[in-house]
């Protein structure tokens, strides 16, 4: 049987770089070789502060961010969450087994706790355990995702762990799928691109122009410090970004007119505005083509949720048995 390989993204607003680069380019690559679940992952969507109101067209661009960089589904399966119910009940199922003092100890948790002191709820609390349940109600065994999840794939190790030794062996624990962009950094020059943080990333869809401007905006040095590269700094960021467009050759250039203290910003960030805006161009045009045609979406979307309805059960059958719900 193939491995199995999960990844999900919430609906919060248009695809980064960060995304791409971290997540989006570890599914292409898996997706040739494995049997690939690909979720819009809208119930964590909701554990933070959110619109209803916008939440179905929210889960729909995600989609159309999945269909245009190029997941196939000939070779995956797209799911929206909700609609999969078992993911809620497998998610509780586990929740028993698990240390609340340990998820109050994320980093994560803590971070959001900080972010929205006022919206501090059950749901922000549950957020890894609902993901070990996304992973584990598929047997997934990569999963490929940022280095900012990693604390999350401990919480599922840990939780396949205790319920394989408490109930029988039942679940794999779940590896990360590393990219070469695991850590996308911001724009800023601070911390990684996040879509939270204005000035901090570049979306998928946005147009040369705008990518221009985004790029202008980011924080340099005088340019004529020359020595090596700096570590943690706002021009680091960009070279980070500049390895991840660019070839070796360019690449090499301008870290040598870094080194002589002949660094043009100017030119650095025109030569990776373009190097972004190649790639992106394909993926755009593609979008387009999804987002005139409904009708195909629609079914793709139900085909998704069809064939991933029948392998959740499967699992959760095989869990309820195992922990004594026999009746
Ligand atoms: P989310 O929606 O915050 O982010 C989606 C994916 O993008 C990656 N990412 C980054 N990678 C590199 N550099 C960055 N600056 C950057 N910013 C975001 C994230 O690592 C992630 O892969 N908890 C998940 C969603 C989720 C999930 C799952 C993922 C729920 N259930 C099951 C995998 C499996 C999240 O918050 O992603």
């Amino acid at each position: 049987m193939k491995k199995r390989v999960y990844s999900g993204i919430r609906a919060t607003g248009r695809l980064h770089l960060g995304n791409y680069l971290g997540a989006l380019k570890g599914m292409l690559a898996l997706q040739d070789k494995y049997e690939c679940i690909f979720s819009v992952v809208d119930l964590h969507t909701i554990t933070v502060p959110y619109d209803p109101n916008t939440l179905k067209e929210s889960v729909r661009e995600i989609i159309l961010d999945y269909l245009a960089v190029g997941l196939d589904p000939d070779k995956c399966y797209l799911e929206i969450q909700s609609k999969v119910p078992q993911h809620v009940e497998l998610a509780y199922l586990l929740s028993t087994i698990y240390p609340v003092s340990r998820l109050e100890d994320l980093p994560t948790y803590k971070d959001k706790k900080a972010q929205y002191p006022k919206y501090v709820n059950m749901g922000l609390l549950y957020y890894p355990v609902l993901m070990a349940a996304d992973v584990l109600l598929y047997k997934g065994e990569l999963v490929p995702v940022g280095i900012d999840q990693e604390p999350h794939l401990e919480v599922m190790r840990e939780i396949a762990r205790k319920f394989n030794s408490m109930f029988g062996q039942t679940f794999p624990e779940p590896q990360r799928f590393k990219t070469e962009g695991e850590y996308v950094p911001s724009l800023t020059g601070k911390g990684k691109m996040s879509k939270s943080v204005e000035g901090s990333f570049i979306t998928i869809t946005d147009d040369f122009k705008t990518i221009r401007e985004r790029l202008a905006a980011a924080p340099t040095d005088s340019g004529t410090e020359g020595g090596d590269l700096p570590k943690d700094s706002p021009v680091a960021n960009l070279f980070t970004l500049l390895k991840l467009f660019v070839s070796d050759d360019v690449y090499k250039k301008f870290e040598q007119d870094y080194k002589e203290g002949d660094i043009r910003y100017v030119e650095l960030k025109n030569v990776l505005a373009e190097s972004i805006y190649k790639e992106l161009k394909p993926i755009q045009d593609k979008r387009k083509e999804f987002l005139n045609n409904e009708k195909l979406v629609d079914e793709i979307i139900a085909e998704g949720i069809r064939k991933c309805t029948q392998m959740a059960e499967e699992t959760i059958k095989e869990v309820r048995e195992k922990m004594g719900f026999i009746y």
